[in-house]
């Protein structure tokens, strides 16, 4: 059995491979990727931050339908690996009045600083995290000054960005939220695992659109 070291490393190598992946592909148009690769080969390794797991974290990843395509299904298992050992964070813990999203929505920053505020002097080029969203919990239309890829990992949420509809997007979907540019996500019967990177403007927060 591989040790959490060994699964931790294994999280970051298919976190790149996804990331090069998408960087190769010549039909997808994700604008400044390259700094996500830049950020991860300068890192080298996951922050010593204090785990902290919400058992709940847990359940998600080991009831979400497992991808078809391979580097999900490597994500996802690194991450059930890995989970325990990574600090969850709660983005939305100053609005006491989303009691909804806050029980049902965490993030663990892969690369970058969990204080947002300094990444920038943290030394990465970009901040990449996961987050896990449980079923029937909507993530409200929130915007913010940095540039955002997300990677649908695993489950099939519905996608919202500026004045658009929401949209299914499956596993392996790739979404782009351009500066200040509106985006939602709304799960129905299924949890949704996703990888978000920011390229850029690194220390601003995402504040809700209301
Ligand atoms: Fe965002």
């Amino acid at each position: 059995m591989a040790s959490v070291d060994e699964s931790r490393q294994r999280l970051l190598a298919t976190t790149g491979a996804i990331i090069g992946g998408a960087h190769a592909d010549a039909t997808l148009d994700l604008p400044d990727i390259g700094l996500a690769i830049t950020a991860l080969a300068d890192h080298g390794r996951l922050s010593d931050a204090a785990p902290d797991c919400p058992n709940l974290v847990v359940e998600l990843l080991e009831a979400v339908d497992i991808p078809n395509d391979s580097l999900g299904q490597a994500m996802l298992t690194a991450l059930c690996d890995t989970a325990p050992s990574l600090q969850w964070v709660d983005p939305y813990a100053d609005r006491t009045d989303q009691v909804a999203l806050r029980a049902g929505y965490f993030v663990a920053v892969l690369v970058g600083d969990h204080a947002r505020e300094t990444s920038l002097a943290f030394g990465t080029e970009a901040s990449i995290f996961v987050t896990v969203q449980a079923p029937h919990i909507l993530y409200p239309p929130h915007s913010h000054l940095a540039p955002e890829l997300y990677y649908a990992v695993a489950g099939t949420a519905e996608w919202k960005k500026g004045d658009g509809p929401f949209e299914p997007k499956p596993p392996g979907s790739w979404m782009v939220h351009e500066p200040w540019t509106s985006h939602a996500m709304q799960t129905r019967s299924e949890p949704l695992v996703a990888l978000a990177i920011w390229t850029a403007d690194l220390d601003c927060a995402a504040t809700l659109d209301d």
